[in-house]
């Protein structure tokens, strides 16, 4: 890592507005570390990959060439950026994506089911909020060597490679799968089938990004949410001392979904309050 901190320490100072961006050289993941990080996601047809700090386009392209994928890459570089368009017409993928030169900070990644990136430490955290704003729940983001702090991964994988010595000094190489959470942090009111209860449940979910905890109130009294798990834009729960287990898809302001009261199944819908 000190290496790569070395190689890439002319910080990317000026990534905020109005400044010129200072991106430091490019050091591009070894093709075996691009393989494993989309194989990873399990990318197919149906993916649309976004590589932020694309260098010389290889991970959009392999995502393109053997997975069947689209999207694109941005790159602050001008000459990556052309040789990457180069490489995309001569490979017979230019028609599913393509390069383009732009600060990767002010560029709409709202597209992506699948964010990759091998940034500096610092620069994938300053990230944190905008892939937060910006990925729909359920995108899954890919990280060379550097985690996301706060973030739990659901995947993680650790190699050793000979190819990163002289990237990093060592041999050790960290891919980081991380998924991007529904938002679910408030007070939402839930209608229940009677199996469950009498009157409205009232859910209290607090979320520090992937981690989310909660408490409900039902018939008066207040219960612990047990196993509480937040999967993309799927979350699931238990009510302590009950036994009923709650799992839904969160659509925006609502949840929808199925509750298993002792082996009976009926829908539940929960919306957040104002
Ligand atoms: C370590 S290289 C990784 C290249 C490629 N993603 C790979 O894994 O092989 C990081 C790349 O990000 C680019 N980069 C860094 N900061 C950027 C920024 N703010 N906007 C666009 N590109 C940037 C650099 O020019 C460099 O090519």
């Amino acid at each position: 890592m000190r290496t790569l901190l070395l190689l890439l320490a002319a910080p990317l100072i000026g990534w905020a507005a109005d400044k010129p961006v200072d991106a430091g050289p490019y050091v591009p993941s070894p093709q075996s570390v691009v393989s494993d990080m989309l194989k990873l996601a399990d990318i197919g047809p149906q993916d649309f990959v976004i590589d932020l700090g694309s260098g010389d386009g290889r991970i959009v392209l392999t995502a393109a060439k053997v997975f069947g994928a689209s999207g694109f890459g941005v790159e602050i570089k001008d000459e990556l950026v052309k040789l990457s368009n180069a490489a995309a017409q001569k490979e017979g993928v230019a028609g599913r994506v393509r390069f383009i030169k732009a600060d990767l900070f002010k560029t709409d990644i709202s597209k992506a089911t699948v964010l990759t990136m091998y940034l500096l430490p610092d620069t994938v955290n300053m990230l944190k909020d905008k892939l937060l704003g910006e990925l729909k729940p359920g995108t899954k983001v890919l990280s060379h060597d550097y985690p996301l702090s706060g973030w739990i991964p659901e995947k993680y994988v650790q190699m050793d490679l000979e190819d990163k010595v002289k990237i990093s000094g060592v041999t050790t190489t960290l891919i980081y799968l991380y998924m991007v959470p529904a938002r679910v942090q408030g007070r939402w009111s839930a209608s229940v089938p009677a199996s469950v209860g009498k009157g409205p449940l009232t859910l209290n979910l607090k979320q520090q990004v992937t981690r989310v905890s909660g408490s409900a109130r039902l018939e008066g009294r207040e219960a612990v949410l047990e196993d509480l798990k937040i999967r993309g834009d799927r979350i699931s729960f238990r009510l302590a001392g009950r036994k009923v287990a709650f799992a839904g898809t969160v659509k925006g302001n609502a949840i929808e979904g199925q509750v298993d009261a002792g082996g009976a199944k009926s829908p539940w819908r929960a919306t957040l309050g104002k």
